[in-house]
């Protein structure tokens, strides 16, 4: 396709390799060859430099949840980055913060007050019937259902609702004209976590690359098991490693345990590093660290996983 694009904007493989920047006219000329699996990375840079416009619509909507009940090893980081990596690539991009701590809505730059009416509330506890989502808040080109520290309140109130935590499932299932659909749970085993999870299809576990990291990763398999009774095609889709210290043996050797080991459950991502400076300060910028440090090692990190996300999903982009 963006080869009959090219001859009809009448560019020669020469030119478009000059105006992206590539050596010669191979790549060009990979790319446009019929059965090839370019990266969505080089098909972009292509169609950027043919001046066409990318199409990566998906014909379904897929619903992600990164879940870890363990605290602080990169879920909500996970979801607004590869949610930003994604919305770059093109993709219809829905967050939802599920956490009471609302760290996903703060470190999107949402400021204001957050009424307990705009969050998933009351989809999951409103009126009877069907559920429905409020109107997201836009945030760097994303659109995010945000979330408040009231939110709280309805994990003791889920109980008493019939199918309570199917809900949200119900609610996500409504939407329409959105390409990925990714949840951010609290750190817990609550009905929020619940919730959140079962609303999804797909389960991302951000793991830390040490032995504690690793160590909580077999709850993490055991509860998306018990979860799949209310979420039958509920399945973990990928490993993303995180907080990964290169310069320890001991973070270089969990890595390559953790490869071993989960790779029969699920593809094990490249690892994200741990840069405390660059995340603390996109977090208090309110800003995804690809748009914080664009053209850094974090963005092409993230751009890294979010491709093997990607693939994990068995998104092809075709050409
Ligand atoms: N690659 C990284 N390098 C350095 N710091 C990071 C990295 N990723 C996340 N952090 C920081 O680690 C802390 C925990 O990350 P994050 O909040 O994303 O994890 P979480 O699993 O969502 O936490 P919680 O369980 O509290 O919801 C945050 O302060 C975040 O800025
Ligand atoms: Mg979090």
């Amino acid at each position: 396709m963006l080869g009959e694009e090219r001859v009809r904007r009448g560019l020669s493989l020469e030119e478009v390799a000059r105006r992206a920047g590539w050596a010669n006219e191979s790549i060009p000329r990979r790319l446009e060859r019929p059965g090839g699996n370019p990266t969505l990375k080089s098909v972009q840079r292509y169609a950027e430099a043919v001046g066409a416009e990318l199409d990566v619509g998906l014909t379904e909507t897929r619903v992600l949840s990164f879940f870890n009940h363990a605290g602080g090893v990169g879920k909500t980081s996970a979801a607004r980055d590869l949610g930003y990596a994604l919305r770059a690539l093109g993709f219809r991009v829905l967050l939802i913060d599920a956490d009471p701590q609302a760290n996903l809505t703060a470190w999107l730059g949402v400021r204001e007050e957050v009424p307990l009416e705009r969050t998933l509330y009351p989809a999951v506890i409103g009126s009877p019937g069907d559920p429905e989502l409020p109107e997201p808040i836009e945030a760097h080109g994303l659109h995010l259902i945000p979330s408040t520290l009231e939110l709280a309140r309805l994990e003791p109130q889920l109980i008493g609702v019939i199918m309570g935590v199917t809900r949200l499932r119900s609610a996500v299932r409504r939407l329409s004209g959105y390409d990925f659909v990714l949840v951010d749970p609290p750190p817990s085993l609550g009905q929020l976590s619940a919730l959140a999870v079962i609303a999804s299809r797909h389960v991302v576990v951000p793991v830390p690359t040490n032995v504690k990291g690793f160590e909580g990763v077999k709850t993490v398999v055991q509860m998306v098991r018990e979860y799949r009774q209310a979420a039958p095609d509920l399945e973990i889709s990928m490993f993303a490693l995180t907080h990964f210290d290169g310069r320890t043996r001991h973070d270089r050797e969990s890595e390559e345990s953790m490869r071993e080991q989960l790779s029969s459950i699920a593809p094990v991502s490249s690892p994200i590093r741990y840069r405390p400076a660059i995340y603390k300060d996109a977090s208090l910028a309110g800003l995804p660290v690809p748009l914080h440090d664009p053209g850094g090692k974090a963005e092409e990190e993230i751009s890294t996983v979010t491709g093997e996300l990607l693939a994990a999903l068995g998104v092809k982009v075709g050409v």
